[in-house]
């Protein structure tokens, strides 16, 4: 099963990611994810990216492309994969079709989590990322069992660098301008599919699984 999740910054793509891959043995795969990895690593990669990441701007194609390509193409992501964050653009869902074909491998379904603007500034200032294992929080939301402290590994919990009120706003906004096209993109190839990202995290998911059982039947 192949998924790509869409939605603005702070609607639950990561959230729900892990939840899929808990579920159904899939593999995650986060661009934004891919790239705060290579921040923390201090790769020049990581360098280039964090400069375009901390003003909420996209970074550009050469770099983003090469890295989904290759990651996708490693053995684990024949299992299935969770695609979160990518593509953002019609010229990126063009690179994912290329090389899906390539990799003999095609999109079953693109979610988007539907959501309004405040509530995803409440979602991000509020949510904490652990240090060491990445797994995702919200101080009120979905809190850690212990303060601080990821559940998982006992990491730190830290918040996000881009996680500042006016990155978000700007992130919305580019998210706003480039949505509408990628929209009419998978729903012209009978993919696309809406859930409402403001419901509980188990609803969110509910829904979510709720189209890809009807998906697997139908198929
Ligand atoms: P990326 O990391 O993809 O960030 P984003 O799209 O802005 O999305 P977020 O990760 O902020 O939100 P999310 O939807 O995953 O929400 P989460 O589950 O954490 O990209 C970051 C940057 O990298 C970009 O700005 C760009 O610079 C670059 N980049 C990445 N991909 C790129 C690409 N393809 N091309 C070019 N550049 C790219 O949830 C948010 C919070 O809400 C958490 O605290 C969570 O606990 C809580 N929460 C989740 N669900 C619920 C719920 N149902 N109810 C209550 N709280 C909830
Ligand atoms: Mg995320
Ligand atoms: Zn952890």
């Amino acid at each position: 099963m192949f998924v790509v999740l869409m939605g603005p910054p702070g609607a639950g793509k990561g959230t729900q990611a892990e939840k899929l891959c808990k579920e159904f043995g899939l593999i995650h795969v986060a661009t934004g994810d891919i790239f705060r990895n290579a921040v923390k690593e201090g790769t020049e990669m990581g360098k280039k990216a964090k400069a375009y990441m901390d003003k909420g701007e996209l970074v550009p194609d050469e770099i983003v492309l090469g890295i989904v390509k290759e990651r996708l193409s490693k053995a684990d992501c024949a299992n299935g994969v969770v695609l979160d964050g990518f593509p953002r653009t019609i010229q990126q869902a063009e690179a994912l079709d290329q090389v899906l074909e390539d990799l003999k491998m095609k999109i079953n379904m693109v979610i988007i989590l539907d959501i309004n603007e405040d509530e995803v500034i409440d979602r991000l200032t509020g949510r904490r990322v652990c240090s060491n294992c990445g797994a995702t929080y919200h101080i009120k939301y979905n809190p850690p069992k212990v303060r601080n402290i990821c559940d998982y590994c006992s990491g730190e919990l830290q918040q996000r660098s881009d996680d500042t009120i006016e990155t978000v706003k700007d992130r919305i906004k580019i998210y706003n301008n480039l949505i509408p096209p990628l929209i009419d993109y998978y729903e012209q190839k009978g993919l696309f599919q809406k859930a409402n990202g403001s419901n509980l995290i188990d609803c969110v998911f509910a829904e979510i699984d709720s189209f890809l059982q009807k998906k697997v039947y139908i198929e």
